[in-house]
């Protein structure tokens, strides 16, 4: 079957079958892929004009409890410098971001026991207070039921956890053996349920990666319907078991976020900081794909370095200010413009 005629099926549905997509995933060619991104682009025009949302994004801690193959600050790596920010750290990483024109901040760490919920619900609360007209975004990993609830009445808008992988068998090659694929899924339902804009995702080109996997991917995007979807490549990072594995393919990221905004067209989809580390023109050629949001990073410089997932990340000399100008130039330079919104979800 002619992969445009699938590409022009999925827009139309706004689903393919799962053989479909393994069809399609397998036998692309780079025409089909600009195809894609010109039927991709096109929607993300229609609905949000040239405009891109950005998210200022404080990684307040790298101390995470839990051991992920492939991510550099899993608690196995003894070579990582460990950080903690605590709240006043964080308040002025949003003052300085709100005056470069922030109106969402995201707050990510590794799961960080001195982190609990209620530590963070307070600082939520503060955020809150402070800056009224900005939401509030966080991806600090796996939590309960009732913690996801604080965090929300607290008044967290939106939370982002990747679900890596949709398929557990590979779920279980990433990760060690006291992770749960079922509690990851468990806690992204509960998100949903709890009236958080919610972000899924993955990383393109994970060790053990199928198209079979990709495909299980693509139907449970279809299926959850996330609000948002973090899509970038995996990138080894020298201290991790995956250090010797070959990184995702550049080309395959764009396709997927293409195909992601195609089949869910009002969807937040960022251009993430792995795309602008492979490539440096990646994040241009993500929103010229499909994608409409960029996060730059609002952390401290000082300790951006230690916020190391994976080797080479970008962004790390810089300051907020010459990340937020840098962004600007760039989105100006394909014809597109930052827009200072919260930059909700809407359907
Ligand atoms: N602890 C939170 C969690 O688990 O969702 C948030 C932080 S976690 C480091 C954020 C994301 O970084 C992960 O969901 C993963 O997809 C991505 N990541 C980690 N290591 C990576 C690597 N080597 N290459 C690309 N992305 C990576
Ligand atoms: Fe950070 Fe360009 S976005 S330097």
């Amino acid at each position: 079957m002619e992969i445009r005629k699938l590409i022009d099926k999925l827009n139309e549905n706004k689903t393919l079958g799962k053989d479909e997509w393994i069809y399609l995933f397998g036998n692309y060619t780079d025409e089909d892929r600009a195809y894609a991104a010109d039927t991709a682009r096109k929607l993300s025009l229609e609905k949000f004009e040239n405009k891109i949302f950005i998210r200022g994004i404080v990684e307040f801690s790298n101390i995470c409890k839990n051991d992920c193959l492939y991510c550099g600050i899993r608690r196995s790596n003894s070579c990582a410098q460990r950080y903690r920010l605590d709240e006043d750290d964080i308040m002025e990483c949003c003052a300085e971001g709100y005056e470069t024109g922030y109106r969402t901040f995201v707050l990510q760490s590794g799961e960080d026991g001195a982190w609990g919920a209620e530590r963070l619900a307070k600082l939520v609360c503060r955020i809150k207070e402070s800056y009224p007209d900005c939401a509030v975004t966080l991806s600090v990993g796996e939590l309960e039921y009732d913690e996801y609830k604080l965090l929300r009445d607290a008044g967290a808008d939106r939370y982002l956890l990747r679900h890596e992988t949709a398929n557990k068998e590979h779920y279980g090659k990433l990760h060690p053996a006291e992770m749960s694929f079922e509690h990851r899924m468990n806690c992204l339902r509960q998100l949903k349920e709890l009236g958080y804009q919610t972000g899924a995702g993955i990383m393109v080109g994970s060790p053990f990666q199928t198209h079979e996997c990709l495909a299980d991917d693509m139907l449970f995007f279809a299926d959850f319907k996330p609000q948002m979807i973090g899509i970038g490549p995996f990138l080894p990072h020298k201290d991790t078991p995956f250090r010797g594995e070959p990184k995702g393919s550049y080309e395959l990221t764009l396709m997927l976020l293409s195909l992601c905004r195609i089949m869910l067209p009002n969807l937040l989809l960022p251009a993430t900081t792995a795309l602008g580390t492979i490539n440096p023109r990646g994040r241009e050629e993500g929103v010229l794909a499909g994608a409409n949001v960029v996060m730059p990073n609002l952390s401290p410089t000082a300790v951006r370095k230690k916020y190391m997932l994976y080797d080479n990340k970008i962004c790390t000399e810089d300051s907020t200010t010459e990340c937020r100008h840098c962004l600007q130039a760039r989105m100006k330079s394909i014809g597109y413009e930052v827009s200072i919104s919260r930059g909700d979800y809407s359907e």
